[in-house]
């Protein structure tokens, strides 16, 4: 008897334990996002997998940049979730698109005016932070959106003040010979020619499904960001690469799988890393916001024969100054997306460019990436880039339909060449 009374009271503890355990649960989930940090541009492919161990440890830290090790993540909830299998638009998604008269009404496509307040409280809490952070000492004096340029004028601009340029063996600190040896020896527009129909194809969730693979490879050129692989997913993102622009996290904190993946041995890379605000290269070579010159050299000895550039240090803050003039708030004083380094760096080398899902289709979703099972709103409004900002310019800038946004998520943009100034 004492026995039974004994294990019945047992039971009755490890239910009350469960049902506490399960509202806990229950509650954490409720309370937000699941992943976020530095969080990236849909084209900013910094590897999800590669932040999950840099994340502070301080889990219950809620919408509160943080410092790691003199870096600064954002750092929300953390913990990984399997992607359900319908995850449909959200709530600050849907302000954010305008019906356009024309069309028949179910058609949404983004609002070349979003404003922060179209962000959900969470995105526009870390907006804020970033910018009382201000880590890259940005004291910019200009104008904030005077008049907002047409699109030709807004072209010049992009055509006239952003250096295109990749590091030589002439600038700076890269002029001993030891640099000479690693630098290729062509420049870019020698290696690339010019190029004429180019696609940018960002590697945002909603890639997947879009069949858009055959569309994809018919362009000259194609741009891909980072880790992006074509493997497995040709059907929908194609097959050829042109150009691979890499981030300076991912070759140094990846650098063993950068250098030994065969998938970065395609076409032209071109690495770039956040400068301090207009730092000359000078400063900036003493200070990269990750160092990753050996990992380049290291890179170099392995594939000397694959053209490898670095970009300059001063593009990423001129076309953020052009980003901020045309921007009526404050943008995060961050760098500017892969994503939308990407796209200016094609619009010089190509005669036109479509970019594929950087302004969300139908298809948009939180999944970050067409290849990996995270989620974020972050990776389509942006938390540390200016994301939104820049999603209003290449609206603005568009070439192309509102239904061809919609239907494919695909911009048209003209090549700065073709520019008439
Ligand atoms: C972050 O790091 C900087 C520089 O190391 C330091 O000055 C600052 O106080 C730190 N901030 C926080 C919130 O720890
Ligand atoms: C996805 O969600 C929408 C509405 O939120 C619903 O109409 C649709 O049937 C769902 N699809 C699937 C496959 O569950
Ligand atoms: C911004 O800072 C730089 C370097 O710290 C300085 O040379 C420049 O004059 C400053 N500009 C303004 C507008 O304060
Ligand atoms: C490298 O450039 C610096 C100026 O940026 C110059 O002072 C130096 O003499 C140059 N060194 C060589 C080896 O050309
Ligand atoms: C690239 O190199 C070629 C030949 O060496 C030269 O004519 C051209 O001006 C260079 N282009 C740039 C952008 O430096």
């Amino acid at each position: 008897m004492v026995h039974v009374n004994l294990v019945k009271k047992w039971m009755y503890v490890l239910l009350a334990f469960l049902v506490v355990l399960t509202i806990c649960l229950w509650k954490e989930t409720r309370k937000g996002y699941y992943f976020s940090l530095k969080v990236e541009s849909q084209t900013e492919q910094v590897h999800m997998t590669l932040w999950k161990w840099r994340i502070p440890k301080q889990r219950n830290i809620q919408d509160k940049a943080v410092n790691d090790s003199n870096k600064v993540f954002w750092s929300t909830k953390v913990s990984q979730v399997k992607i359900k299998d319908n995850i449909s638009g959200t709530q600050a998604g849907s302000n954010l698109v305008s019906k356009p008269k024309k069309l028949a009404d179910f058609i949404k496509v983004w609002n070349k005016d979003s404003s922060s307040k179209n962000l959900t409280p969470r995105l526009q809490k870390v907006r804020k932070n970033y910018l009382a952070m201000n880590k890259y000492h940005v004291n910019y004096s200009g104008l904030r959106n005077a008049a907002k340029l047409s699109p030709e004028k807004l072209l010049c601009q992009l055509r006239e003040r952003l250096n295109f340029q990749m590091i030589q063996s002439s600038d700076g600190p890269f002029n001993t010979s030891e640099w000479k040896a690693y630098l290729p020896r062509r420049n870019i527009s020698m290696e690339l020619g010019q190029l004429g129909q180019c696609a940018v194809v960002s590697s945002a969730g909603s890639m997947k499904s879009s069949h858009l693979g055959p569309e994809i490879d018919s362009h000259d050129a194609v741009l891909r960001f980072n880790g992006a692989p074509t493997k497995g997913f040709q059907a929908d993102v194609g097959d050829k690469t042109t150009i691979r622009l890499i981030n300076s996290q991912l070759i140094t904190v990846e650098e063993q799988k950068v250098v030994t993946d065969p998938q970065y041995n395609t076409g032209t890379l071109i690495v770039w890393d956040p400068a301090p605000y207009h730092a000359n290269i000078h400063e900036w070579y003493r200070k990269p916001d990750y160092n990753f010159f050996n990992s380049y050299k290291h890179y170099r000895n392995r594939h000397p024969e694959q053209p490898f550039y670095i970009l300059n240090p001063y593009m990423q803050w001129q076309l953020w100054d052009i980003l901020q003039e045309n921007s009526p708030e404050d943008i995060q004083p961050n760098p500017p997306s892969s994503g939308m380094l990407g796209i200016v760096l094609m619009m010089h080398f190509c005669d036109k460019v479509d970019v594929y899902e950087f302004l969300p289709s139908k298809r948009q979703t939180d999944i970050c990436h067409y290849f990996q099972k995270f989620f974020d709103q972050a990776c389509t409004m942006g938390a540390y880039h200016p994301l939104l900002f820049e999603k209003n310019m290449v609206k603005h800038l568009n070439q192309g339909t509102d239904e061809a946004i919609y239907t494919l998520g695909k911009v048209t943009l003209k090549g700065l060449r073709n520019v008439q100034c």
